[in-house]
């Protein structure tokens, strides 16, 4: 295993149908920190979380994906959850029937109502008016999308990939959704946030910025946020990588 690397992606080479989405993209993320993966729209963002997580249709790739010194290839989803990685969605699954209680239950390490009521407390849930109800189309996108959240933190996962954590998020809840990456760092937990969003890319300790599905850029939060700032808004997709610019 690589020292102090937690999750190494090594010249991914991605194609959806004719499209190359993931072009030769070489990560490294080092374990208890925060990163963001940041780029603009159709940058390849989801398609690099959905890719870690192994989804079906993300599984034929060239390259390698590494988790603690260990290769993905091949492993299904639910071995890697088991590794510890979880996937929080950018648009969160609704399962009908299910009652918010036995969602979260369903992954927690503690599985217990003051377990899940401490958890939905964190992301700013009322427990008494949420545990029973279920989750599905009765639950806005935001309730859902903390519900979520709320259930991997009772899972204690090694990394946690974050895509688009503030949308359909108000202000307030995303607070709360801030307070949350915080609580994961403390515990140690490897946080990756996926976003085009300088409030949530503030969050982060490091960041790389990825177009095309290239790494454009990393470094320092500041400094990806400036080259951002200047050159991808408005995106005209001329960024090329530069490799003797890439470091920070
Ligand atoms: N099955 C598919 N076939 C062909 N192209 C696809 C397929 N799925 C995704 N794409 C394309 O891959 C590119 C990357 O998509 P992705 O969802 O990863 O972008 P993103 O960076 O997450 O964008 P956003 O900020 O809008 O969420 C897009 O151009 C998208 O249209
Ligand atoms: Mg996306």
């Amino acid at each position: 295993m690589t020292t102090g690397v937690i999750l190494e992606t090594r010249d991914i080479l991605l194609y959806l149908g004719e499209k190359r989405i993931l072009d030769n993209l070489s990560l490294e993320f080092w374990p208890g920190h925060v990163h963001a993966v940041v780029g603009p729209n159709g940058a390849g963002k989801s398609t690099l979380a959905d890719t870690i997580m192994g989804l079906s249709g993300y599984t034929k790739f060239e390259g390698d994906i590494l988790f603690e010194g260990k290769s993905l290839k091949g492993l299904p989803i639910d071995e890697r959850a088991r590794k510890g990685i979880t996937l929080a969605w950018q648009e969160p699954a609704r399962y009908e029937g299910l009652t918010v209680e036995s969602f979260i239950n369903a992954g927690a390490k503690e599985k217990s109502r003051e377990a899940s009521s401490r958890a939905l407390d964190l992301v700013g849930l009322n427990p008494d008016e949420y545990l029973e109800r279920a989750v599905d189309r009765t639950l806005s996108g935001g309730e859902r999308k903390r519900i979520e959240l709320a259930s991997i933190l009772t899972m204690e996962p090694k990394l946690v990939m974050m895509d688009e954590p503030d949308s359909g998020i108000d202000v307030e809840a995303l607070e709360k959704i801030f307070d949350a990456i915080q609580f994961l760092k403390k515990k140690g937990t490897t946080v990756l946030l996926i976003t085009h969003s300088a409030t949530v890319l503030e969050k982060a300790d490091h960041a790389f910025l990825i177009c095309c599905g290239q790494l454009v850029k990393k470094g320092p939060v500041d400094k990806i946020m400036q080259y951002f700032g200047e050159k991808c808004i408005p995106c005209d997709h001329k960024n090329e990588p530069d490799p003797e610019q890439i470091n920070e």
